[in-house]
């Protein structure tokens, strides 16, 4: 029996009792429907098409995840909101799809990635563009002066960038930002910083040691040319259905949503697609570690945004805080605000890890419930272990406090609808 079937069933000894007392739904979903869900949800294909490889947003969701959801649940016209929207998969997803959309996110760096990835472009800024990368790579000379942004090295966002490996991409990092400030429109120079992020992403995150100069010269050039192309795709999917995009972004909490005036001129999502921040699970959504582990909050710097506040703020309290009570009184809030705007016709489709599920996913139900939900099942695994939609991430690791017998490696698809 392997670890994901193990899990199956233990959720269900657990589970079992609770499963036929408390009511359940059965969606009706048609069976090729329901095999792409399954699908969707299981894909491990490398994250790839439209603007989605703009960053390697923290915890991202597999975009075949979010096309398969939005192709089930909605027609085109129908809104679909993502109220932690991270990198804002679900977004270019139902827009390439022809849905309206709202995003919401707590984070400003989630919100200027998935503004990036959503904006229109045409032939002519895309030129535009080209040049300005080629401009970019050739303005990037460690001999030569670069400015240093003031303001956030005084508010310590250059924490662990002047170290002696480091300091030749820091300046790379100052020239290209300078150039970019010169394209003279507002959202080429935010396509720009975010290939710059890109870049500088792969540089630093997660490497012990960084890449020469000449490297992230070239990796611009080559990230640049990618995202083009990308956004040219987006593009032209977007047009294909119908012309304009129909997306508002939002960056604040999804508690209170209900009250968001743009939300409720909207009308009634016909699909809310998310995936929450991850109980006991520490994911650092806005930070890089650079050196080996250390955190670094320079991709707010390339992104011109303002970081909020400390881990905890992004990921819905402390995962120390016992029985993570601040985590499950945040996904109640943030989930009945979701009621708040949701009829019974919508349906709530979530991809949630935990670092115990045994515990953590009985609390994650009783926290929907009590936001005014009731849990759904797929016809196809209704009699399969415990009925959810789990999927295995092999290799994935987590920094996994509440060490549970099974690894955060683990996601399971929740269906819930409006009780
Ligand atoms: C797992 S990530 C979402 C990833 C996303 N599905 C993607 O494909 O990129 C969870 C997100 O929830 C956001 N978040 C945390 N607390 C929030 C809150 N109270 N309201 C809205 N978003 C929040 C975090 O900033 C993070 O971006």
């Amino acid at each position: 029996m392997n670890t994901t079937s193990t899990l199956h069933s233990r959720s269900c000894l657990l589970l079992g009792d609770e499963r036929s007392a408390v009511s359940s739904e059965v969606l009706e979903l048609s069976a090729d429907e329901q095999q792409q869900l399954v699908a969707g949800a299981r894909d491990l294909a490398p994250v790839r098409g439209l603007t989605h490889g703009f960053y390697k947003y923290p915890a991202r969701f597999s975009p075949a995840f979010a096309r398969a959801a939005i192709s089930a649940f909605t027609q085109p016209g129908d809104l679909v909101v993502d109220n932690h929207m991270g990198g804002g998969t679900t977004l270019v997803e139902a827009l390439a799809l022809g849905r309206r959309v709202i995003g919401v996110d707590i984070s400003a760096l989630a919100e200027f990635v998935a503004t990036v990835k959503t904006t229109l472009l045409d032939e002519d800024d895309l030129e535009r563009l080209s040049a300005w990368a080629a401009r970019a790579a050739k303005c990037i000379n460690i001999h030569k002066a670069s400015a240093k942004l003031t303001d956030y090295a005084e508010l310590g966002y250059y924490k662990h960038l002047d170290h002696a490996s480091r300091w030749r991409i820091r300046k790379g990092i100052e020239q290209t930002l300078h150039s970019v400030q010169r394209v003279g429109c507002e959202r080429l120079e935010a396509f720009g910083r975010c290939v710059i992020l890109r870049t500088a992403q792969w540089a630093l995150d997660g490497r012990k040691a960084p890449p020469t100069i000449c490297e992230f010269r070239e990796r611009l050039l080559y990230y640049a040319g990618k995202m083009i192309a990308g956004a040219r795709e987006f593009s032209v999917a977007v047009r294909n259905c119908g012309g304009s995009s129909d997306l508002r972004i939002l960056n604040r909490s999804a508690a209170g949503l209900e009250h968001e005036p743009l939300l409720r001129a909207a009308g009634v999502p016909r699909l809310v697609l998310t995936s929450p921040p991850y109980p006991g699970i520490h994911v650092l959504y806005h930070r890089w570690q650079v050196g080996g582990g250390r955190e670094s909050p320079v991709p707010f710097i390339i992104a011109n945004k303002l970081d909020g506040a400390g881990s905890s703020y992004y990921t819905m309290g402390d995962r120390n805080y016992p029985k993570l009570k601040t985590y499950f009184d945040k996904i109640r809030a943030s989930m009945a605000s979701v009621a708040a705007v949701a009829d019974r016709r919508t349906v709530v489709v979530q991809m949630v890890a935990f670092s115990d599920p045994t515990w953590q996913l009985p609390r994650y139900l009783e926290a929907m419930e009590k936001a005014g939900f009731v849990e759904a099942y797929l016809r196809t695994l209704r009699s399969q272990g415990d009925g959810r939609l789990w999927r295995t991430v092999p290799g994935r690791r987590w920094y996994s406090d509440q060490r549970g017998e099974t690894p955060g490696s683990q996601e399971v698809v929740l269906l819930h609808k409006k009780r």
